[in-house]
């Protein structure tokens, strides 16, 4: 991909001795669904898909991007004088919101750049694209201006860009997936406080297949930002009888304890969700460690339910491919990830069993929906690169 991007790269701009190849990765979640606005835990881990970008600076005030993901594309400039005019649903908002969020802390730019970028991730996923794209710009920000950042900042600063200069309210999962990511390994993020470790992921005999239900979901659909603020008011409900700071401070049996509170009953739903999906996380990584994949393919399906019946954000599409899976012997474990309401599934699945999995779940998919789901057989991959 290297050459592909810095040919891409050369067709737009012309010949530059200058030009870097980079890439940063998509993620997926295996367990820990909307607990990362909790300050709950995650178990995110970064893929070998992700998006590929060729850059090199300029002389002047310009900004210019080009996607090679798009037939009949063009160029499309932005400045450094005017942040505002890039404030638009197209895509480039998320790289310019990237150096709009350096500014804002200080990292400020001499002169503009051009990009080029190419995508393997597939769009709407919810395997990350967004967040691939924000610290692959924020990667090649800092090699190209030598800003000094870590990784862990590259996440910060592209999560910034997403709440303030995109308008969806996510939490720092995706980010902090796609910057950390280390090949092989899972990230236990509490993200209450950003402490984390790896943990690797030793599948033998078995398999991550993610399952795409084709049907997009928009993270900046008011959905998501309402599941947001239905925790923020529960929480502001508990605290008025327990100190805590976050969702993720509560136990099971606190939670039960307190719950009645909660003066809303889907708001209830909603907040036993974060707080139980959070203590799941936990325990699916401890069963891990001690080498029950068995427990923790049992924990991915009841945060499947959890996510489906109290939090309400899977759908007919999601559901029909988790529920599926569930019917199929060699199938450890299999769930939503990320956000919801479209995207894919996340399924731990043995061998021998993969390709009975695809189609039998690929069939009944069509039957019920109408149209095919895709599956991938995926790798866990590094963070962000120079290549
Ligand atoms: C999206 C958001 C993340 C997280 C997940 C749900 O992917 O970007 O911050 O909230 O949804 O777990």
């Amino acid at each position: 991909m290297k050459d592909a991007v810095i040919k891409g790269f050369e067709e737009q701009y012309g010949k530059n001795e200058n030009v870097k190849a980079y890439f940063a990765p998509g993620r997926v979640n295996l367990i820990g669904e909307h607990t990362d606005y909790n300050g709950g835990h995650v178990f995110p881990c970064a893929l070998t898909i992700g998006t590929y970008g060729a850059a090199a600076k300029r002389n002047d005030r310009k900004m210019r991007f080009f996607s090679m993901n798009f037939d009949n594309a063009k160029i499309i400039e932005a400045s450094l004088d005017d942040f505002e005019a890039s404030r638009n649903p197209g895509w480039t908002s998320y790289p310019v919101g990237v150096v709009w969020a350096f500014e804002q802390r200080g990292f400020k730019l001499d002169t503009g750049f051009d990009m080029v970028v190419y995508g393997n991730i597939p769009n709407g996923s919810g395997l990350s694209s967004s967040a691939s794209l924000e610290v692959l710009t924020g990667f090649i920000l800092r090699d190209l201006y030598g800003f000094d950042v870590t990784n862990q900042d590259l996440a910060l600063i592209g999560q910034y860009s997403e709440n303030n200069f995109n308008g969806c309210n996510c939490g720092i999962m995706d980010q902090f997936a796609v910057a950390m990511g280390k090949e092989g390994n899972a990230i236990f993020l509490d993200t209450a406080d950003l402490s984390f470790e790896y943990a690797p992921i030793k599948l033998d005999g078995a398999k991550i297949i993610i399952s795409n239900t084709n049907k997009k979901h928009k993270l900046t659909d008011s959905a998501y930002n309402d599941r947001r603020s239905a925790c923020e008011k529960a929480l502001e409900e508990l605290q008025t009888v327990v100190d805590i700071k976050g969702l993720g401070d509560l136990t099971e049996e606190e939670f039960e304890a307190h719950k009645d509170v909660i003066k809303d009953d889907d708001r209830r739903r909603k907040a036993k969700h974060a707080v139980y999906e959070n203590q799941r996380t936990i325990e699916a990584v401890a069963a891990l460690k001690e080498g029950n994949l068995e427990k923790f393919g049992e924990l991915m399906k009841q945060s499947h339910i959890s996510l489906r019946d109290d939090y309400d954000v899977t759908g007919v599409e999601l559901d029909t491919l988790a529920e599926e899976a569930w019917k199929i012997p060699g199938v450890i474990g299999s769930r939503m990830t990320g956000g919801g309401f479209g995207g894919c599934t996340v399924s731990i699945v043995k061998d021998e069993a993969v390709e009975e999995f695809k189609e039998k779940v690929g069939k009944a998919y069509r039957d019920k929906i109408g149209y095919d789901a895709t599956f991938y057989t995926v790798s866990i991959g590094q963070g962000p690169t120079v290549l």
